[in-house]
């Protein structure tokens, strides 16, 4: 998704153009605000070729999405949004009636920027919706809700993103398949740097479509498999990010930034670099030690100020 400037209150379409899946909310009635929260993520291996059925992995970040929902009279409305997007108030149609509910998001996401902004929110707000109806969402609704909403953002999504954020931790993924906690048995330290320009993630998967990139997807596929083993094993998986990163850029989703920031945090020492999330702007993720960390995230605060984070997970 993208961040554009500050429209208007977003109102609830009377007749969503989009169709409902899963259980319908019915309104409680009663007053009180129900909360939704639900992380964002970073891909460590494996995007793009997860559309087509290849393996991915990716792991929750500590940066939130809390999606308020409350009775009001009339129609339903997002009151107060961290998030613009023209496609709001489409994909919150898929879980709010049009009348009677204010919705009000904040977020420490960047959006449109590879982190899962919106897989944040799609999971953060089936929570809401299903505290209103005083019970608490499972995994299984997490998912097939999250998925509407995902479709209304990105249209053809795999279900990674928000499949980590409704799990959190580590997981390795399969379109079609149950995701699983991956295990990581020494902790990774990546740090994250964001060029500032939004990429938009139904633009690149439908421009990864039209060019058929097979031998590059394939071969990503096959990297996501040899990281989730060597993981296990507590082996170093640097020169596998740095091949990711190339063969992303072969199949049109890097531009000049993350290809520079890539070149710019491994020359610093990191093991290994690469763009994570749809590309066309975004994020680059860099495997760091102790060691290199400081080093790294200097580096990419030359290019990106200081839009730059570290991610821990696993161990
Ligand atoms: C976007 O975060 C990840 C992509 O692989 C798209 C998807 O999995 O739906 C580019």
């Amino acid at each position: 998704m993208s961040g554009a400037g500050r429209p208007p209150p977003v109102r609830f379409p009377r007749d969503p153009a989009v169709s409902r899946t899963g259980p319908v909310a019915v309104p409680t009635g009663g007053p009180g605000t129900h909360e939704g929260r639900a992380p964002g993520k970073v891909i460590l291996v494996g995007e793009h070729a997860v559309v087509y059925g290849y393996r991915a992995i990716a792991a929750a970040v500590d940066l939130f999405t809390t999606v308020r929902l409350h009775e009001r009279p009339g129609r339903s409305e997002v009151e107060d949004t961290d998030i613009w997007d023209a496609r709001l108030a489409d994909a919150l149609a898929t879980l709010v009636p049009p009348e009677g509910v204010g919705v009000s998001i904040s977020s420490d996401l960047p959006t449109g920027c590879g982190m899962g902004s919106s897989a944040a929110l799609a999971v953060a707000a089936v929570r809401a919706a299903a505290r209103r109806e005083g019970r608490v969402a499972s995994f299984e609704e997490c998912f097939e809700r999250g998925m509407a909403i995902e479709r209304v953002f990105h249209g053809n999504p795999s279900g990674l993103d928000h499949t980590v954020s409704a799990m959190g931790g580590a997981v390795i993924y399969r379109r079609g398949e149950r995701a699983t906690p991956l295990r990581v048995a020494t902790p990774i330290r990546l740090v994250v740097a964001n060029t500032g320009a939004p990429g938009d993630t139904a633009e690149m998967v439908a421009g990864v479509r039209d060019r058929k990139p097979e031998v590059e997807l394939l071969r990503i596929g096959a990297l996501s498999e040899m990281v989730a083993a060597r993981l296990a094993l507590g082996r170093s998986v640097g020169p596998f990010l740095h091949e990711a990163h190339w063969l992303l850029r072969r199949i049109g989703v890097s531009t000049r930034e993350l290809d520079e920031l890539c070149r710019a945090m491994e020359a610093a020492g990191a093991e290994g670099a690469k763009l994570a999330g749809a590309g066309g702007g975004g994020i680059a993720i860099a495997l760091v030690t102790p060691e290199t960390e400081d080093a790294v995230r200097h580096a990419a605060s030359r290019l990106v100020d200081d839009r730059v984070y570290a991610v821990s997970f696993g161990g």
